[in-house]
């Protein structure tokens, strides 16, 4: 198994700058994967072998147990070899590379996230991450008037309420927040959107969060943008965190208006993410201002990132590499089984509350907890601490939701059950030392 170690990469580094070397560090042959597993994807997800062999993989600080892996998703070791290798050889190249040669280079890897997704490569371009594809397509989204709607819910992203907001206001329309109450199943949620749609006729665009940061709610964007779209509402859906968590494709979501993140739950470099436009909607989104004329028809004419960081884009083969070696379904398995170790571990305690259903549709890897009646941003800061110094556990407050705040808890590939039940007996412990 191999790992990159700093002497490595120093050797590496050091060997670039012999002006007399041609492309020292170049070949992603250099970079060794992981040989291809034969495990059952219905038996992977409480292998510890197997997981304890993908967490050799990352290289984590171990003196704390980690289960904030909502923030970004860090790169596995060849991954993050690949992504050295990458950004020595183009800053090799220099401009030469970048004028001469990025684009033949990342046309194929568009195409291979395309097929992933589903889509036509017409339908996507890279971007910086979820935060720019959403803000391109909620501030440039053609089709609101004066007197219609937006509406979004407690459970979406803080900076994509304030996108809504601020579209709202400059295209004289109004905006609709709603805190979606406690559900028990997707059926319950399918039927509140509906229920708001039907109380909002001037609702004309509403944003839809896959799974959200919050609370780790997984809403079916399918049936509530199937619902939409009958009633004349389009629906952007902000997939940041939900692509990889979950094995799914675009296709999936009925959306015609996409945010992705790479560098989340892919494990890609920071700075790569997606957005996807329908084919048929593209002149609703109209181009960003800095496009140019001849970018009109294309869809990377709806987002300007300006100069970018190549190396991270060219470094997605090798994440679809890793991600494949662990496979789509197991990770997903995976997530959702260490989750339920905590949760199930602790749910004969009353005085912890579970932010997420138990229908498995509506969660993922992350779930939120509160102690019972601890709402306050304070409360929730508090027992974070608690956490890390009484416990070594990290984790993270999260405010927002209508109903108050809470503490996420988000495992990652290279977790273990351990980890997981470490996190149970502290949680139980919290409960108690908190009084409760
Ligand atoms: C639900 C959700 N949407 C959007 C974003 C923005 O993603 P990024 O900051 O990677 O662009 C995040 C980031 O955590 C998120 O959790």
């Amino acid at each position: 198994m191999t790992r990159f170690s700093r002497r490595q990469f120093l050797a590496t580094t050091l060997a670039s700058t012999s002006l007399a070397t041609a492309m020292p560090f170049s070949t992603m042959a250099d970079v060794k994967f992981p040989a291809p597993h034969s495990e059952a994807p219905r038996d992977i997800a409480s292998n510890e072998a197997f997981w304890a062999k993908v967490a050799s993989y990352y290289e984590v600080k171990r003196d704390i147990v980690n289960v904030e892996n909502g923030n970004w998703g860090i790169m596995a070791s060849p991954v993050m070899q690949s992504y050295f290798s990458h950004t020595a050889r183009v800053n090799q190249d220099n401009s030469y590379y970048s004028r001469r040669k990025y684009w033949s280079e990342l046309k194929p890897i568009l195409h291979s996230v395309a097929a992933r997704l589903a889509v036509s490569p017409e339908e996507i371009c890279f971007t910086r991450g979820a935060t720019e594809a959403l803000q391109n397509l909620i501030a440039n989204y053609r089709l609101l008037k004066p007197g219609d709607a937006v509406m979004y819910a407690d459970v979406d992203y803080d900076a994509m309420q304030a996108a809504m907001d601020a579209k709202a206001r400059t295209a004289g329309a109004k905006a609709v927040k709603f805190a979606l109450p406690p559900v028990t199943n997707s059926d319950d949620i399918v039927a509140y959107y509906s229920h708001m749609l039907t109380q909002n006729p001037a609702c004309k665009l509403l944003l839809l969060t896959h799974l959200s940061h919050r609370n780790g709610l997984v809403i079916p964007v399918a049936a509530i943008a199937k619902i939409a779209k009958s009633k004349g509402v389009d629906v952007i859906v902000d997939a940041a965190h939900s692509w990889g968590q979950i094995n799914l494709t675009a296709s999936d979501l009925e959306a015609d208006f996409i945010g992705f993140n790479m560098h989340k739950w892919y494990g890609a470099p920071i700075g790569v993410g997606v957005m996807y436009v329908n084919r048929t909607r593209l002149h609703d989104i109209a181009p960003n201002m800095s496009a140019s004329p001849e970018q009109s028809d294309s869809i990377w004419g709806r987002v300007h990132s300006g100069t970018s960081n190549f190396a991270a884009f060219l470094t997605v083969p090798e994440v679809l590499r890793f991600h494949d070696w662990i496979g789509a379904d197991a990770k997903e398995v995976r997530l959702k089984y260490l989750r339920n170790l905590w949760v199930n571990a602790i749910s004969h305690i009353s005085a912890i509350d579970i932010l997420t259903p138990n229908d498995p549709q509506c969660y993922g890897g992350i779930t939120a907890f509160r102690l019972h009646n601890k709402t306050s941003s304070e409360d929730n800061r508090r027992i974070v601490s608690y956490l890390l110094e009484n416990h070594g556990i990290f984790t993270v407050h999260r405010d927002g939701l209508a109903s108050g705040s809470c503490v996420r808890i988000t495992p990652s590939y290279y977790n273990s059950d351990k980890d997981m039940l470490t996190v149970a007996k502290a949680l139980e412990e919290a409960a108690r030392a908190f009084r409760l």
